[in-house]
């Protein structure tokens, strides 16, 4: 089910592990989920308080609630629209930056390798047509880098953006691959170094990733280990956590949010923000499975794939 680590991996893995979390780092952003209680819960993420420097929110206008901030804004083409000469992506990035918003970034496609669970499900031929219309203009026309497609930490994810790449014909000029994970550490790590291994030459970000549904002392394990070692790897200059939300509608577990169910950061959500440690601890909602259904578009297919 997992990738074997390769030698590579291993010695990056067995390289001293850092004890201390609460550092700052400015790779830090928020990969920003809509939840019934985000008016109150916006604000945490503010960047007044924390380090975080970016945020997404898998669509292409800001979130109100965090616009005007310090987080810089990453719009995302979420997936692939019904009509090939739409341009509703290409068109509100660049409202933004002729507005006069700072636009560096963008990322394109969430796990168009998934079909389910918030894949966007977009064939190799269509993203690449996509892509060459609306999203390398932006970086002609106004310099913002792009992120490739955000597939799956599955195997079909490698598969699916090979034959992207092979579609786009050398028109599509990724600046840096995202990546997702969900799954333990040596997991994480293992698909990191494969990552690496398979385009050597583009940074990475790491756009999603948790240890889905683990005890609450595995999932802070796991935290410290991977935000220490993203914090000592070159070549990942961006990463962001996926736990934006309150325990209680958690899609991967109350154990990786970063707030509570009454929506106070956990532990984890203040070592993230850079902060002391709250004692905070998370708890499930009775009817989790129900409220995950309010946002499917961001619940993750390559989790379904993990835990099958
Ligand atoms: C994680 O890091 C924090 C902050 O340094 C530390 O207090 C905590 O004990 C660590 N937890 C684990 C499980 O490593
Ligand atoms: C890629 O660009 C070249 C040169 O502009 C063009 O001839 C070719 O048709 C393009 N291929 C695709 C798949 O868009
Ligand atoms: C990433 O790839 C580069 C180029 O192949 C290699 O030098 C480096 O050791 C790799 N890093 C890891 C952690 O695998
Ligand atoms: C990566 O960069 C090196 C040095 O610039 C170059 O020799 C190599 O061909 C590149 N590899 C790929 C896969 O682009």
């Amino acid at each position: 089910m997992r990738t074997t680590p390769t030698l590579a991996v291993a010695a990056a893995v067995a390289a001293p592990l850092a004890l201390a979390q609460d550092s700052s780092s400015s790779k830090r952003g928020l990969c920003y989920v809509s939840t019934s209680n985000s008016n109150t819960d916006d604000a945490i993420w503010d960047g007044s308080n924390s380090d975080l420097t970016w945020y997404y929110n898998y669509a292409s206008t800001p979130t109100s609630g965090i616009d005007g901030t310090k987080l810089q804004y990453v719009p995302m083409q979420w997936g692939a629209p019904s009509s090939n000469t739409d341009m509703t992506f290409y068109n509100n990035v660049k409202s933004l930056i002729e507005g006069g918003t700072k636009i560096n970034y963008v990322l394109a496609f969430n796990e168009p390798d998934g079909c389910a669970n918030g894949g966007s499900c977009v064939d190799a031929q269509t993203a690449a047509e996509t892509w060459i219309r609306e999203i390398e203009p932006l970086k002609t026309q106004y310099g913002v880098r792009l992120g490739a497609p955000a597939v799956t930490g599955a195997p079909t994810g490698f598969t699916w953006l090979q034959n992207f790449f092979t579609a786009c014909a050398g028109n599509c000029s990724a600046d840096f691959i995202p990546v997702h994970w969900y799954g333990n550490f040596q997991g994480l790590a293992s698909h990191v170094g494969q990552v690496n291994a398979t385009y050597p030459n583009m940074t990475m970000w790491v756009t999603e990733y948790a240890l889905a549904e683990g005890s609450l002392d595995d999932s802070q394990q796991f935290y410290n280990q991977s935000a220490s070692w993203f914090d000592r790897l070159d070549y990942v200059t961006h990463y962001s956590y996926f736990g934006a939300f309150r325990s209680d509608v958690s899609n991967v577990g109350p154990n990786a949010a970063m707030l509570t169910q009454k929506g106070q950061l956990t532990d984890i959500g203040a070592w993230y923000l850079g902060q002391e440690e709250t004692g905070n601890k998370p708890k499930g909602g009775a009817a989790q499975v129900a409220k995950f259904a309010g946002w499917a578009a961001v619940v993750v297919g390559s989790m379904m794939w993990m835990l099958t």
